[in-house]
């Protein structure tokens, strides 16, 4: 694989040993690219109210809007969960990287053993809804 998404993925992983998960024990990381090569880590962040909690993707998301601003464009999305099998992102995270995706935006998820899926976005989420629209 190439050496850019391997480390992504060692930031992916990084990030999951910071991750607050207290309710599922399921500790993810994420990591994002976006299209000038920035680099943002993320992690789930759980609370009581679980499953309120905010997903490694989204939080990594929000860093990047944080830093960047509303016009960051991810060019690849890793995402490492601690299991034999891969993770896809769940429907809400799909929704909230639709905003800030582009036609080629790549997502990886990766896991503990050597199965990886690497997709491109617009495979999670056909039909998005049109959101240039509404802006
Ligand atoms: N989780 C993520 O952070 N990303 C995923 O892609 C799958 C699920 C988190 C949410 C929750 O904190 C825990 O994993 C169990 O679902």
């Amino acid at each position: 694989m190439e050496n850019k998404i391997q480390y992504l993925i060692s930031i992916a992983k990084k990030a999951s040993q910071n991750s607050y998960s207290p309710y599922s024990k399921f500790p993810v990381g994420s990591a994002l690219e976006d299209v000038d090569g920035n680099v943002f880590a993320g992690c789930n962040v759980e609370n009581l109210s679980f499953p309120s909690g905010l997903c490694a993707e989204r939080t990594a998301v929000c860093k990047a809007v944080t830093e960047v601003g509303p016009k960051v464009k991810i060019k690849t999305l890793v995402i490492y969960t601690p299991s034999m099998k891969v993770t896809t992102p769940c429907g809400a995270c799909r929704q909230v990287i639709n905003e800030f995706a582009i036609p080629n935006t790549r997502v990886l998820c990766v896991c503990d053993s050597d199965s990886v899926l690497d997709v491109p976005f617009k495979n999670l989420l056909p039909e998005p809804p049109l959101i240039d629209d509404l802006k």
